[in-house]
């Protein structure tokens, strides 16, 4: 048994940060077995105590889409839009991770770059390849971060280097499932089609096949960009709208899912992913960057559907969930002074980070009973220098701060040290 002690803040509701001044949380075998504001009300007789004075404890970050295969071109290229982007600088670099030792080189220094940045949970894009996928996910279980990791599926519209047959998919994917088969494993495999134009319909079929057997999440891209989605109405001209393409091959919340952007779903796209506890993953520096737009994260949180962060690196520059915040809620008041809806709030966008992300793992991203230790420690006193209170000084953080301020990273009750 572990005693943590310090200015505690996390979002139990979306709308409010709960605010514990010098409190408590008690954890064992990684969940948190108590929360207090007074050592006595842990009710918990003996424990190691901790105590981290005057610094914020908050939980850790979630990033629920990025492309670890991308961390080379991080902070550059982002003079196209996203076909054309993913065609001139993106595939060719997606094409070297044929390369093992490359993948290695590049896999190790990402780990560690979401390490420093206090991420501890991640929904991972990795390539086609199997064995460089591998490594990346054994990267991540050394560290001891959790991951959901997806080796990507394309057959269609991409470099011959990054295609592959359907067989070849599935028995990689099949190989990686076998692998990494513990359920409470916190590195886990996901099932990943790229996006409809890469995936054939057979593609699409044994992904959805995949996720339904073997009862994993799912992951892909949705509703991006105009030009995307004009390609994908020519593709699945059956389908009503994009989600309902993904959604006819049992890739749209039938297992868990997460798709990424959401820029333009339609009113019947978004009472779909409502229906269906699709998540959408809001990736405004992506969207900033490569010119696609910007998400309608009021009218997604309004309608039911459950929303979460992602830094989309390379289209996003920074894997800082807290600078990505910060982005969100600035897209967010440009996108009411056209619309007049009511612009997202810090507390929601540190909830969708931390809590609503965290539905994706178990019970993570809280100070709450029964929720896993997934936590920071904020050391801000270069930045407190008046009587600001808790919640300033949190807000201060997310706002002016960066990895200088981390103090230690705690994942599943672990400190990560790396
Ligand atoms: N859609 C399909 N692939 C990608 C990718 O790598 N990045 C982004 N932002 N969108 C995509
Ligand atoms: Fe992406």
């Amino acid at each position: 048994m572990k005693i943590y002690k310090g200015h505690l803040l996390f979002t139990p509701e979306r709308t409010d940060f709960e605010v514990i001044e010098n409190g408590y949380v008690a954890v064992e075998n990684g969940r948190i077995v108590g929360v207090a504001s007074q050592r006595a009300d842990l009710d918990i007789a003996d424990g190691e105590l901790v105590d981290f004075g005057d610094r914020l404890l908050i939980p850790a970050m979630c990033d629920m889409h990025v492309h670890a295969p991308q961390y080379r071109n991080q902070g550059m290229s982002m003079d196209h839009e996203l076909l054309t982007w993913l065609n001139t600088y993106t595939f060719p670099e997606e094409a070297k991770f044929a390369d093992t030792a490359y993948a290695e080189c590049i896999y190790s220094r990402f780990v560690r770059d979401l390490w420093r940045n206090g991420t501890m949970r991640s929904a991972v894009f990795a390539t086609i390849h199997h064995e460089s996928t591998r490594r990346l996910m054994r990267l991540f279980e050394a560290a001891g971060m959790g991951a959901l990791v997806g080796k990507v599926d394309m057959d269609r519209n991409s470099p011959d280097a990054l295609c592959e047959t359907v067989d070849e998919a599935v028995t990689a994917n099949e190989s990686l499932i076998a692998e990494f088969s513990d359920p409470n494993g916190l590195v886990r495999p996901i099932i990943t089609p790229r996006f409809i134009p890469s995936c054939t319909p057979p593609m699409l079929e044994a992904c959805g096949r995949l996720a339904r057997e073997h009862g994993l999440a799912v992951q892909s891209h949705l509703s991006e960009n105009r030009a995307e989605i004009a390609l994908v109405r020519e593709l699945e001209p059956m389908s009503t709208c994009y989600g309902d393409a993904y959604n006819r091959y049992g890739l749209f919340g039938q297992t868990p899912t997460l798709m990424a952007h959401c820029v333009y779903s339609s009113d019947e796209e978004i009472a779909l992913m409502s229906r269906q506890g699709v998540m959408a993953v809001h990736c405004p520096t992506s969207n900033l960057n490569i010119a696609s737009g910007m998400s309608p994260v009021r009218k997604l949180l309004d309608r039911g559907v459950r929303v979460a962060l992602g830094s989309d690196i390379s289209g996003g520059h920074t894997l800082n969930m807290f600078r990505v915040m910060v982005y969100a809620l600035q897209v967010s008041k440009q996108v009411s002074v056209v619309t007049g809806d009511k612009p997202l709030t810090l507390p929601e966008a540190f909830w969708c980070a931390t809590k609503s992300a965290g539905t994706f793992f178990g019970q993570v991203g809280s100070f709450e009973p029964g929720y896993e230790f997934d936590a920071l420690v904020i050391d801000d006193s270069d930045l407190n220098f008046d009587n600001y209170t808790l919640e300033q000084r949190l807000e201060r953080f997310v706002y002016l701060g960066d990895d200088r301020h981390i103090a230690h990273r705690y994942c599943r009750g672990q400190e990560i040290k790396l």
